[in-house]
This record gives C-alpha cells, sequence and structure tokens, in this order.
C-alpha cells in the first residue's frame, strides 16, 4: 500500500519549499499539482484556446452557443493528448522542457481561470491519480486532502496570513527581480484565495481530519521539523500496519514465543480472576471456525485465546499495529489487521484463507468496544465470511467486570450452521448477524 501525503493551502503558505524538502528527506515523490493546471494552462496559450469566453458564459444554459461548443471540443481534444511529465527537477510538456516558463506572468495570470474549468480538472485530478499510483508520493495542492486523494494517510492543512504572505510575496518578487507595489501584491493575494476557495469544483478547503498549521509566525525550518517528526511517525506507524497484512512464516522460534507468552499471561489471568468455562466440548469442530464473542473490554480478546488450549487468530483493527509491543504480539499471535472504515479486502482474503486451512477466528460482531452499549449496529462481517467459507459459528458470551479478583465467566454455546439462514433475500445476512449476536447476549447471562 502506498503512503500519502496532502498538503494544501492558500498560496504563499509556503507549501512548495515544505514540501519539496519534505519530499528529500522522508524519500517520497513530490508532485506539484498546481504545476499540472499549469502546464494546461501553457498549453492552452500556445494553442490559442479561447478560454476566457467560458469563464464568462459559467452559465451551462449557453452552453449550445456554437463557439462555446468549439471551444469545449478543442478543450477535450488537448486534454485527450496532453503528455505531462515530471522528473526529479524538471516538468516536461509535450516533451518539452517547460520547468520554467510555467512560472511566467503570461501563465500566472491565466491559470486561475483554466484551474476552473471542469473538464481541466477532472482531467489533472486523474492525472494526478495516475501519476501516483503505487508510490509513496507527497502531493502540494489546494484540493488534496478533500477530492484528489480523500483517504490520504496524513492532511496537512497550511496557512498563513494575508499580511505575512504579501511580505514573503514582496521579498521573493525583489529577489527575482520583478517590480511590485505592496498594493499589487496584496491585491493579487487576496484576489487568488477568493477564486481558490469559491471554485465550484474542488475549491480550496481545509480537510475534516487535516492538521491545520499557522506558519505567520513561524519560520520555515520550524514548520519543516514538526512536519518532519509527525509524517516520519505516522510513515513508520503505516508501514508497520501494511506488513501486518503479511503473515509472517510459522517457526519454531515463533511457535515457543507463543507458547511462553500464553502460559505467562493466562497464568496471571488465573492469579487475577476466578476463571469458569462452559461449553468447551463447542470447540471441538473438525473443521475451521469462527469465535463470536461480546466486546466489553480489551482484557476479553486475550482471555478467549490465552485461556484456551486451541490456537485462536482474532481479527483486530489495524491501528493496532501502530504500536510495537502490540505489534509484536499481533505477528506472534498472527492477529489478523482489518481497515474498518474500508472495505478491506485484503484482511478478508487473509480470513478465508485462514478457514479454509481450518484454522479458528475470533471476532467481535460488535465492532467496537461496548458496541451494544452505544447502539452500534451488529456488523455483518462474521456472517459474511462464515457462508463464504462455508464454516459454522461458535456464539461466546464473555461475563465479568474484568476487576481484579472478580470472576471472569467464559460460556461457549452450540456451533451455528450459517448455510440454514441463505436465501435469495438481501436481508438474511443482517438476520443471521442479528441472530448470532442474540445467542452471544443469551451466553452472557449464564
Ligand atoms: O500552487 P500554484 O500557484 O502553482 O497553483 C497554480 C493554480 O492552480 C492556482 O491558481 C490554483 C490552482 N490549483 C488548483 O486549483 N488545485 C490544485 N490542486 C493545485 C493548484
Amino acid at each position: 500500500m502506498p503512503f500519502i501525503v496532502a498538503i494544501d493551502g492558500p498560496s504563499g503558505a509556503g507549501k512548495g519549499t515544505i514540501t519539496s524538502y519534505l519530499a528529500k528527506k522522508l524519500k517520497l515523490m513530490y508532485l506539484d499539482t498546481g504545476a499540472t493546471y499549469r502546464c494546461v494552462t501553457l498549453k492552452f496559450i500556445k494553442e490559442k484556446v479561447n478560454y476566457k469566453i467560458l469563464e464568462e458564459n459559467t452559465d451551462t444554459k449557453n452552453t449550445d452557443s456554437k463557439e462555446i461548443e468549439e471551444v469545449r471540443n478543442k478543450i477535450e481534444e488537448i486534454l485527450k493528448n496532453i503528455d505531462i511529465e515530471f522528473t526529479k527537477d524538471k516538468i516536461f510538456l509535450d516533451g518539452e522542457d517547460v520547468t520554467h516558463v510555467i512560472r511566467e506572468d503570461e501563465v500566472n495570470n491565466a491559470v486561475s481561470q483554466v484551474s476552473h474549468i471542469i473538464e481541466v480538472r477532472k482531467a489533472m485530478v486523474n492525472l494526478q491519480r495516475k501519476m501516483s499510483e503505487n508510490k509513496d508520493v507527497i502531493l502540494e495542492g489546494r484540493d488534496i486532502g478533500t477530492n484528489v486523494f480523500p483517504n490520504a494517510d496524513v492532511k496537512i492543512y497550511l496557512d498563513a496570513s494575508v499580511e505575512e504572505r504579501v511580505k514573503r510575496r514582496l521579498k521573493q518578487n525583489l529577489e527575482k527581480g520583478i517590480e511590485s507595489t505592496e498594493e499589487e501584491v496584496r491585491e493579487n493575494i487576496i484576489f487568488r484565495d477568493n477564486n481558490d476557495k469559491t471554485s465550484k469544483i474542488g475549491p480550496l478547503r481545509q480537510a475534516e481530519d487535516a492538521i491545520y498549521f499557522d506558519t505567520s509566525n513561524l519560520s520555515i525550518e520550524e514548520v519543516e521539523n514538526e512536519l518532519y517528526k509527525i509524517i516520519k511517525t505516522k510513515k513508520k506507524q503505516c508501514k508497520s500496519i501494511e506488513s501486518a497484512y503479511i503473515t509472517t512464516p510459522e517457526t519454531l522460534w515463533k511457535r515457543m514465543s507463543r507458547a511462553v507468552i500464553k502460559f505467562v499471561l493466562s497464568s496471571l489471568y488465573r492469579i487475577f480472576y476466578r476463571i469458569e468455562i462452559t461449553g468447551k466440548e463447542n470447540l471441538e469442530l473438525d473443521e475451521g471456525y469462527i469465535i463470536c464473542a461480546n466486546h466489553v473490554n480489551y482484557l476479553d480478546a486475550a482471555a478467549i485465546v490465552l485461556l484456551n488450549k486451541k490456537y485462536i487468530r482474532f481479527i483486530a483493527k489495524s491501528d493496532l499495529f501502530r504500536f510495537r509491543p502490540l505489534a509484536y504480539l499481533g505477528r506472534v499471535f498472527n492477529i489478523i489487521p482489518i481497515k474498518r472504515e474500508k472495505n478491506d479486502l485484503a484482511s478478508i482474503k487473509i480470513c478465508l484463507k485462514a478457514l479454509k486451512n481450518k484454522e479458528i477466528l475470533g471476532i467481535f460482531p460488535e465492532g467496537t468496544r461496548k458496541g451494544l452499549e452505544k447502539n452500534v449496529k451488529v456488523k455483518n462481517g462474521a456472517v459474511f465470511l462464515a457462508s463464504k467459507a462455508k464454516v459454522k459459528i461458535v456464539p461466546a458470551g464473555i461475563n465479568s467486570t474484568f476487576k481484579l479478583f472478580s470472576k471472569l465467566k467464559i460460556n461457549y454455546g452450540k456451533p451455528i450452521d450459517i448455510a440454514e439462514f441463505e436465501n435469495e433475500d438481501n436481508d438474511w445476512i443482517e438476520e443471521a448477524s442479528e441472530y448470532v449476536m442474540n445467542q452471544i447476549v443469551m451466553l452472557t447471562k449464564i
């Protein structure tokens, strides 16, 4: 799985400098998405595309005008054939080095309008996604975290006050020998902000889960260092989660570690709780199966795994693998990670393979701790897997407050044959999941 960082924010917030520094330091591919819009703009200028009439006629009712239709057709043709290529330090448009030309005034003055054309936006978003495919990448732009990669691993929104950005732009212009007055620069920044924020598609907006950074009173180095730390930690965690999807081989060392950890921890359970287990005979199936239990506490999955002679693989949220000690335990016990917010096909594949292999899986259908109390809808995953792998579900009710020296009771119920619930009706899976959960609840009351 590639690692994706999205850096958004208004122009002049320091995105370019900061992103290219982070890309180098963190070994990520750097994608300046503004440059893709700049390339299209340059092409339009070269091909004399009268894109301005689209701006003047944003109302689509006017699209039956012949002239507009011709422009749209020309734009579509250009977008179909445009060849934009980024190398480490150069940008090529149709094979020609345009690294510097796209930063010149002619493009500067037109790019905002061009980037608001629907066809251009769609084509560039597709291109940006394609360029990032299967790569660890950091993208800088306006709509990366909200539109291009709404599932990016890290989202940063860089901001700075208008006054600070005016100061920075004046300094830049002075360095480049460009004449400009403070008033002109201020007007230009406010105009661009407004344009970026009010764009009908892909407007500049902070994603809800983005980290906000105001760079006005910070030096570039301070921001770089802070972001470097944040992204590096997250990258490590993401890579650790990804590696959890590769089940490591069952070496002797792993088996021994599992046995030792199991012995030590189960002894602690027996010291600190009064253990009572019923219905163990329900676990004696000559095939793979799924144990479904209620989830009240982090200690309950461990109780099922540790207080059982059988080898049970639990399915747990992938975030668990972010933390080293838990990731270690996860690997030793072959815990199967799952990304709950996504349709995690990789996880489903591992589960089906394990069940085929006659292994025992553990799942909490509540999906989260105290799900029933929180009124969370019962998850269908266990029933779905049981149906696909043609295995049974063994319900388990855990009854404990998990207070030290209290009673910890686990009651295993009769295996449930999911095949009996299957029918043409789409709702069967939900009904079966509810049934399983009801059985679990009953078992908690014994
Ligand atoms: O970041 P920049 O100044 O090079 O961007 C050039 C233009 O492209 C700017 O007007 C905003 C627009 N843009 C956009 O609409 N969406 C992006 N993801 C990146 C840039």
